[in-house]
């Protein structure tokens, strides 16, 4: 037997499993000493001991020399790895994509901001809603006129229809002030974003689906002064400090004296664009005085407190301000059209 040979064949091994297959041959069961070693009980026993102790070196030899390769290899390996998954830290960098906001979140993040600013927490609620909020609590009784400026999705109710209980899919973000006031006592100061719908044929200016913001206070001392002041300094935040509001008698089931709140044209200072349809003014909102039989529909007292709403188109505001001609993109998600006018935050 030569044991020298055998452990250069171990120091010679390239791989792991090459190592491995060397180990089985020479220290395996079947090896050569693993018999030899079950033979030693055959031999007489003057010669046993000798024999013994030469194999069990032997088999200590083979295992130093197994496990001493077993630890190169490994760091070998080690060392390749780092080798081929080196990284160049020289290379330039690959750009990252950055995502954007859509041009309707950017704007609803930043009249937010404009409304909590003056003390407005904002509030969600829901897209789809009774009747009752929608309309009725609204003073929009069932056979009201001003109806018909709302067309209306209705959609059937999953837990059964109940016609005293209609449920559509909210025409604006107005039934909020009553969902609002029916939980909490005054002062009240909410902004409400959020989506709505109406049954329209899409065209450049019409959308089925678009969104609105809904502003409502109260409090025991609230006039007319404070809406305005509050609209006024939000056409300043969102359009520039030079802009002056205009307001004029509108007519809104829900308020009274009602308005239509316009601003004038930053394009044009007021002078008359395109922009403006050369009129020198930009519909922005309705507002108005919260209406005394709203306030008793949600149980306040109308002789105590007061207050105002006011509610606006979210696209027009993001038209307005970043130039998009056709209210359909806002819906379309195109890509090309969301990286140019959407808003790196
Ligand atoms: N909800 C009205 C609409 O969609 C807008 C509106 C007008 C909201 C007057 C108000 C308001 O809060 O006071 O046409």
């Amino acid at each position: 037997m030569f044991v020298g040979s055998d452990v250069e064949e171990i120091a010679a091994t390239k791989t792991v499993e090459q190592l491995r297959e060397l180990r089985t041959k020479l220290l395996g069961k079947k090896s050569r000493l693993s018999q030899d070693l079950a033979g030693l009980t055959k031999l007489p026993p003057d010669q046993r001991r000798a024999e013994g102790e030469r194999l069990n070196r032997r088999k200590r030899e083979l295992e130093a020399a197994f496990d001493e390769r077993e630890r190169a290899l490994a760091v070998g390996q080690l060392d390749t790895a780092l080798e081929r998954e080196r990284v160049d830290v020289t290379l330039p960098g690959r750009p990252l994509r950055v995502g954007r906001h859509h041009p309707i979140t950017a704007t609803i993040r930043e009249l937010t901001r404009v409304f909590t600013g003056m003390g407005f927490e904002a509030v969600e609620g829901p897209e789809v809603e009774w009747d009752y909020y929608n309309f009725e609590v609204l003073n929009i009784p069932r056979d009201h006129p001003a109806r018909e400026k709302y067309a209306s999705l209705w959609v059937s109710n999953p837990l059964g229809d109940d016609p005293q209980r209609p449920m559509l899919l909210r025409t604006h973000t107005s039934p909020m002030q009553a969902r609002i006031m029916e939980r909490r006592k005054p002062p009240v100061r909410v902004i409400v974003p959020g989506r709505c719908f109406r049954y329209e044929a899409t065209d450049p200016t019409h959308e089925s689906i678009f969104f609105q913001f809904e502003g409502l206070a109260i409090d025991d001392r609230l006039t007319m002064a404070d809406l305005k002041g509050v609209l006024y300094s939000f056409a300043r935040q969102m359009f520039g400090g030079d802009r002056k509001i205009r307001f004029r008698n509108d007519y809104f089931p829900f308020v009274e004296p009602g308005a239509d709140v316009a601003v004038d044209c930053f394009v044009c200072d007021g002078k008359g664009c395109r922009t403006c349809g050369h009129s020198g003014w930009i519909e922005l909102l309705g507002a108005g005085m919260v209406h005394p039989n709203v306030l008793r529909a949600v149980g306040y007292d109308p002789d105590r407190y007061q207050g105002f709403a006011f509610g606006g188109g979210v696209e027009r505001l993001s038209q307005l301000r970043q130039g998009v001609p056709d209210l359909r993109a806002f819906q379309q998600n195109d890509v090309r059209w969301l990286s140019a006018f959407g808003q790196v935050s």
